[in-house]
């Protein structure tokens, strides 16, 4: 491979989520989460791991952000915790909880590192779970409260406001095939969840512009799905099927006001769609500064008479998902950058005059330090070196891409895998909370300063 440049102002950053690092799970007045009960439940979370440690990041930050002052990034994109801000939901605001990420921004800007916020990364106020969660309209109207509060605290520092991470997550696997938090199965609890999503990031997005937000945006993780044989008709509706119910349904509503009728036919199988009032698509298609993707793997699907379809997929039963094929990451997870390259294309097309900014991507490998201290970890240089390549012909594509966040800063708790899943291009030993850079994180460094790759 060659040399490639990036364009000037191209943000340089790394991520984290709260729940995944910070700890501190009963400090300074945090309530509980779904992921506190969720990792408590036998069972679900790999060797019974919970988040009331993590990295103790809460006590650590300062640390970290020097280390990550260290790797010259340019952005970090963390997450408040909204149990740390409102233990119960609503209600009585927990100003220790704000003043920990008052702390953690001044300490960022101290160090020329701009601070990208994200509301809400999974760990939902058990409080608000008891009332139904997702399931529930008023939790959607419950998050806009709490993104005001939390923007009136940081508002005056914190110029990237991002709604939420993932809602494809917390609907389909925390409502559907129940492997996240709070665990429910019920395919007609996750289409609710995923419209009461949409609507919390309308309504939020809405009330955090009226409070001068200048950059707004929101952290989808569209499935890359093509037809297993693109020749096949019958592969090709698969494709479209699963486009719809993972990508469409969130894409639409938020950039084109309107969810798609092919996919509000197919779920009215699954709901009778009570839950979409009169005038929420209006609510939920609100300006985007910009739009954030995390991208792991591609996804390709076939049709299949008899196959039980994906747990995940309402109603994607008669489509079968191929299991990876070629070199995969410890997640099992396929890589192949170039489909990196055809989602961003693809948006751009669709959605035109959508800025885009990659908010996670990297991977999973075990490597661990080695006598010398240091920790080899090749395969995953290789996989983000070949992600940015793909980013940058997406720019020579036409893609307005703004940015790139590694995922992540440092190993962390991996939802219901625990602290198995090693993602970071920091080592942490859980047992003395001890950061050492691995060679990714090296490598990273000199791609930052260079603005490019060698
Ligand atoms: C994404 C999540 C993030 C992390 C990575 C591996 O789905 O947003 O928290 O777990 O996957």
């Amino acid at each position: 491979p060659t040399g490639i440049t990036f364009p000037e102002g191209f943000v340089w950053g790394a991520a984290t989520a709260s729940y995944q690092i910070e700890g501190a799970a009963r400090e300074d007045g945090r309530g509980p989460s779904i992921w506190d009960t969720f990792s408590r439940t036998p069972g679900k979370v790999y060797a019974g791991h919970t988040g009331d440690i993590a990295c103790d990041h809460y006590h650590r930050y300062a640390d970290d952000v020097a280390m990550m002052a260290d790797l010259g990034l340019g952005a970090y994109r963390f997450s408040v915790a909204w149990p740390r801000i409102q233990p119960d939901g609503t209600g009585p605001v927990n100003v220790r909880g704000l003043d920990f990420y008052d702390r953690l921004t001044d300490e960022l800007l101290a160090k020329g590192i701009d601070p990208v916020v994200t509301l809400y990364h999974w760990d939902l106020p058990q409080t608000l779970e008891d009332r139904g969660g997702w399931t529930a309209r008023e939790t959607a109207e419950a998050f806009a409260e709490y993104a005001q509060i939390v923007h009136r605290r940081l508002g005056d520092r914190v110029a990237t406001w991002t709604t939420l991470n993932e809602p494809w997550c917390s609907a389909y696997l925390g409502y559907g095939n129940g492997i996240h938090a709070p665990g429910v199965q019920n395919p007609a609890a996750a289409l609710a969840a995923v419209h009461h999503l949409n609507l919390a990031h309308g309504l939020a997005a809405s009330a955090l512009r009226s409070a001068g937000a200048r950059n707004i945006s929101i952290t989808l993780n569209p499935c890359e799905v093509s037809p297993l044989d693109p020749a096949n008709p019958a592969d090709i509706d698969a494709a479209r099927i699963i486009d719809g119910v993972a990508n469409r349904i969130f894409f639409d509503p938020l950039l084109l006001g309107r969810y798609p009728a092919d996919v509000l036919e197919h779920i009215s199988r699954i709901t009778d769609l009570s839950f979409i009032r009169d005038g929420d698509e209006a609510l939920i298609h609100q300006p985007l500064d910009v739009l954030g993707i995390n991208f792991y793997t591609p996804s390709y699907v076939s049709a299949k008479a008899g196959a039980p379809g994906a747990g995940d997929y309402p109603g994607s039963q008669g489509i079968a998902f191929r299991p990876p094929v070629g070199p995969v990451t410890d997640m099992n997870w396929q890589i192949e950058p170039a489909s990196l390259n055809r989602l961003l294309t693809r948006i751009h097309r669709d959605y035109p005059g959508t800025a885009l900014m990659i908010t996670e991507n990297g991977a999973a490998y075990p490597e661990v330090p080695s006598e010398n201290g240091e920790v080899q970890d090749l395969r995953r240089i290789e996989y983000i070196d070949a992600h940015l390549r793909a980013c940058h012909d997406a720019l020579a594509d036409g893609v307005d891409l703004r940015g790139y966040f590694a995922w992540s800063l440092m190993d962390n708790f991996e939802w219901a895998e625990g602290y198995k899943k090693r993602f970071g291009i920091v080592h942490v030993d859980y047992t003395t909370q001890e950061r050492v850079l691995k060679d990714s994180a090296k490598w990273y460094r000199e791609v930052i300063r260079r603005n490019g790759l060698e």
